[in-house]
């Protein structure tokens, strides 16, 4: 049978439904950038709630792998991974197509996946922009465009992971916290174009897992002592409000949370 197309205008740029699939089976989360940290635990509270997942990973093929095999062995077949560099636009529409094709549908998508490094001024490079601006904010909108008319025939939504240095930029961190402003901003707009059928939310983590290369002690010792709850986030409270946002909040669409331990609002 054809692939039936789904949507309100037929000039969209989207990837199709397929007709005979499309109602089978549990509810479908793509998470990008899954396979490790707190796009894993957002997998795992998706896949507790009863999702089935596509794990999107690029370099961390192992951990992607570990992480299926735990879930599948919670409930068979009920994990797939997909692989790829998000700065490819153009092979963004596959992960909505393989999706389809596996699943048949697609309920949510969660837009994890970032880089994050300094780029203090003359020393940032075109290509910094572009990594960071690509991974943060463009691929983003081009999944959430290839997924829109998925959602809608769901009538599902989009998470974008963004942070609170969207509000409150980190020294030394202008292109990550102008990428993450704009995601806050993207989340905004398409709560607009993709409604009424698909809900469009953000969170805003503060300081959770620091970066892996992160050493710096007194530092983060700092952030924590501005912080209300005196504590860094666990992974699994950030994945907490993202399966929220997804099952529980049927009225709420374009607005931001943040997972902050109330970081936010301490000058
Ligand atoms: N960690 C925190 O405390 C914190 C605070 C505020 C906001 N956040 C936000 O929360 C989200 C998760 O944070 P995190 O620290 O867990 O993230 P992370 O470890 O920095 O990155 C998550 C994944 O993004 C993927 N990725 C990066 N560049 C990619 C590309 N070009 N194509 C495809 N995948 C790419 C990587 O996948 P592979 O490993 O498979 O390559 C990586 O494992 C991010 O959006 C981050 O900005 C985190």
């Amino acid at each position: 049978m054809a692939p039936r197309v789904h949507g309100t205008n037929a000039t969209e740029r989207r990837v199709a439904v397929p007709a005979d699939r499309e109602r089978h089976g549990a509810k479908v989360a793509l998470v990008t950038g899954g396979a490790r940290r707190i796009g894993a635990a957002i997998a795992r509270a998706l896949h507790a709630d009863g999702m089935r997942l596509v794990i999107h990973h690029r370099a961390s093929r192992e951990a992607a792998r570990a992480l299926q095999e735990e879930l599948n062995a919670a409930r068979s077949d009920s994990v797939m991974l997909v692989r790829g560099d998000l700065l490819d636009i153009a092979k963004l529409e596959n992960l909505v197509r393989e999706t389809l094709s596996e699943f048949g549908r697609l309920d949510a998508l969660v837009n994890n996946a970032s880089s994050f490094y300094p780029t203090p001024i003359g020393r940032t490079v075109e290509r910094d922009w572009d990594d960071l601006v690509g991974v943060n904010l463009k691929a983003p909108f081009f999944l959430a465009q290839a997924a829109a008319g998925a959602l809608r025939h769901c009538r599902g939504s989009v998470i974008n992971v963004a942070d609170i240095y969207a509000d409150r930029p980190l020294a030394s961190h202008a292109v990550y916290c102008a990428a993450k402003a704009g995601l806050l901003a993207l989340t905004k707009a398409l709560a607009r174009d993709l409604g009424p059928e698909v809900r469009v939310n953000a969170i805003s983590p503060g300081a959770i897992l620091w970066p892996e290369n992160d050493t710096d002690e007194v530092a983060q010792q700092r952030i924590v002592s501005r912080t209300p709850l005196k504590r860094v986030g666990s992974p699994e409270e950030v994945a907490a409000a993202v399966r929220f946002l997804v099952s529980d909040a049927a009225f709420v669409s374009g607005q931001v949370l943040r997972i902050d331990g109330g970081r936010s609002v301490v000058p």
